[in-house]
């Protein structure tokens, strides 16, 4: 697993995120099953429910590039301990295979790894 340049292209993404409300940046960043690298910013709005989180960016973003198998997903968010992805992403990166790897890591290195499957037992399927 290439964390180092999933980890760069996480940052990177996450000096973009739009967040004139909470000032709490995100940044994501997914690894393709092709090896790919696609990254998403949260954007917020201001009628807060139209906010979208930088997991889900990330993952359209790479649906709409011809993605859909992904090998793991790392998350970075400041403060003093790595955020976790809130339930929505969850379900929305378990749509696509809950065996992803989840690296969750603050800019100063602080960081928890995951597995999707742990983070989310029992996902809604329509099987
Ligand atoms: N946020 C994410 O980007 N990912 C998450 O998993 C949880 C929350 C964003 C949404 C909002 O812009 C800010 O963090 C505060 O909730």
């Amino acid at each position: 697993m290439d964390w180092p340049a999933l980890k760069a292209a996480a940052l990177a993404v996450q000096a973009r995120a739009y967040v004139p409300y909470s000032n709490y940046q995100v940044g994501a960043a997914l690894l393709t099953a092709s090896g790919e690298i696609v990254a998403g910013c949260n954007v917020e709005n201001a009628t807060f429910g139209a906010t979208c989180c930088a997991e889900r960016a990330a993952v359209f973003a790479a649906v709409a590039a011809g993605h859909r198998a992904f090998q793991a997903v790392a998350v970075v968010t400041n403060g003093a301990a790595p955020g976790t992805p809130c339930g929505i992403c969850r379900q929305v990166l378990a749509e696509f295979g809950n065996d992803l790897d989840v690296l969750c890591f603050t800019p100063e290195g602080i960081e928890q790894q995951y597995r999707l499957s742990k983070l989310l037992p029992h996902a809604f399927t329509l099987k």
